[in-house]
């Protein structure tokens, strides 16, 4: 079974019109690797300017409101971000999870509705560090995969992203076998939730990965890319984790 690589920035409260010149080196070194896929989630506010400056690369938003439109003020639908060239979006990140408190519940919502509307979906899910001393990892990420995922999900419009909360901006990441292991028992998951279309879905990791670390982490069993915070706000840093897929 053949899923091809993405590569996944999300830049995250991060970037400006300025900073938008950043996404003219990502999008050459996409065009120069057509065998993997490559998207970038900037703000609400830079969608549209990005989506102008950089037509060939898969510009997305970084989180959509569940309902299509009504009274949820300073939110956004899935709709409005579609409308404005966003390709995908991203659900249920774990910083919204501890600052917005939402839940995979939530991600399902959200997941749905962003479907409904033609946009294909980063659901993340993960653990926080007292989880996985506690032995609770896999459990954990099992639930999350349980509650979030679309029972209609397919490969072609959805991706899970397993990122670690500890891992996240913090310059650590779990061993090797740690990421395969959890890669494994999300597909194991995935394919209890949705049957033959698991084979298609792909599973990115998530958590401080860089130029130095992406060869490797890529290259595990059962990671099929990789959704890149920090090192995904310039050409610099990002363009040798997609030369690495
Ligand atoms: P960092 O790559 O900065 O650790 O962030 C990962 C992340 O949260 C991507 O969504």
């Amino acid at each position: 079974m053949t899923r091809r690589k993405l590569i996944a920035g999300n830049w995250k409260m991060n970037g400006s019109l300025a900073t938008l010149a950043e996404l003219d080196g990502i999008a050459a070194a996409a065009k120069a690797r057509p065998d993997i896929d490559v998207a970038v989630a900037v703000p609400f506010t830079l969608i549209t300017p990005a989506a102008t400056r950089v037509p060939s690369l898969s510009i997305g938003a970084q989180d959509v409101h569940a309902a299509d439109s009504g009274a949820h003020t300073g939110c956004v639908s899935a709709a409005m971000v579609r409308e404005a060239g966003a390709r995908f979006t991203i659900v249920g990140h774990s910083e919204r999870r501890a600052d917005q408190h939402e839940t995979s519940q939530d991600a399902w919502a959200k997941a749905t509705a962003a479907h409904r509307h033609g946009l294909n979906v980063i659901l993340c899910c993960g653990e926080t560090e007292a989880e996985r001393d506690a032995g609770r990892a896999e459990r954990v990420v099992q639930a999350q995969i349980e509650k979030s995922v679309p029972e209609n999900a397919t490969g072609d419009w959805l991706t899970l992203a397993y990122e670690p909360r500890w891992a996240i901006g913090t310059g650590r990441t779990p061993t090797l076998d740690d990421i395969a292991a959890i890669h494994a028992i999300a597909r194991a998951k995935l394919r209890a939730l949705i049957g033959d279309a698991a084979a298609q879905v792909r599973i990115l990791y998530g958590g401080s990965v860089t130029g130095d670390n992406a060869a490797a982490i890529l290259s595990t069993a059962d990671v099929d890319g990789a959704l890149v915070g920090g090192a995904s706000l310039t050409a610099a840093k990002f363009v040798p984790i997609i030369e690495a897929a």
